[in-house]
């Protein structure tokens, strides 16, 4: 079956929330097939690991007449030590990237679920193009790396701007930019 998605239907909600149902879940790990195998290929095959058993999968969600569409973004996070946390494998897909800053609403909900169950250190390696981004978010780099061959930077967030998540399942909703 054809699923048309009429753009009279498409709606500027997108809704930020962690993975729980399996559609999240599976449309979470094609994206990020999709975006670090296929599109920057950074991995071979698949780009699943070990964190996967027990990474939580945060998503941005678009909607179609109001209601959850698809998943357009994707993060995951986990405690590596305790009170050490650790987010990876950001992706938005190419066609909302720049549309809703989903990447800045995936980092706030990442750090934020982190700081409400004890983290005191949150790090990401970040590809070097997307460090100044993560600096305008009151991130720090650490110390720059190499990752399956690709330079990456090391970098934790400040904390302090970023106000605890206690339930990220709900999550929130975020709005499509407006037009310039
Ligand atoms: C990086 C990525 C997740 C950003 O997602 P996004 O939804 O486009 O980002 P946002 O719309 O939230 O952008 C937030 C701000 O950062 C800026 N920004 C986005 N990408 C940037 C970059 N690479 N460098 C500098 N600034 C950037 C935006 O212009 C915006 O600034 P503004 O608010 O002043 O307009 C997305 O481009 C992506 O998926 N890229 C491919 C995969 C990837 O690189 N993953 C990250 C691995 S570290």
């Amino acid at each position: 079956m054809i699923i048309e998605r009429p753009a009279a239907f498409v709606t500027p909600e997108f809704l930020i929330r962690l993975a729980t149902e399996s559609w999240e879940i599976g449309g979470a790990a094609s994206l990020r097939h999709r975006t670090f195998v296929t599109e920057q290929g950074i991995f071979e095959g698949h780009d699943r690991d070990v964190t996967d058993r027990h990474a939580l999968p945060l998503v941005a969600i678009s909607t179609m007449a109001s209601e959850a569409d698809e998943v357009v973004g994707t993060v995951r996070i986990h405690e590596d030590t305790p009170g050490v946390w650790w987010g990876g494998r950001l992706a938005v897909a190419p066609a909302y990237r720049r549309v809703g800053r989903l990447g800045v609403e995936l980092i706030r909900l990442a750090v934020g679920t982190a700081h409400a169950r004890g983290c005191h250190t949150f790090l990401a390696h970040v590809q070097m193009q997307n460090v100044a981004m993560f600096e305008s978010l009151e991130w720090q780099s650490v110390g720059e790396t190499d990752l399956r061959g690709h330079p990456h930077m090391k970098m934790q967030a400040n904390l302090a701007a970023y106000p605890s998540v206690t339930d990220p399942a709900r999550g929130w909703m975020s709005l499509r930019r407006r037009a310039a």
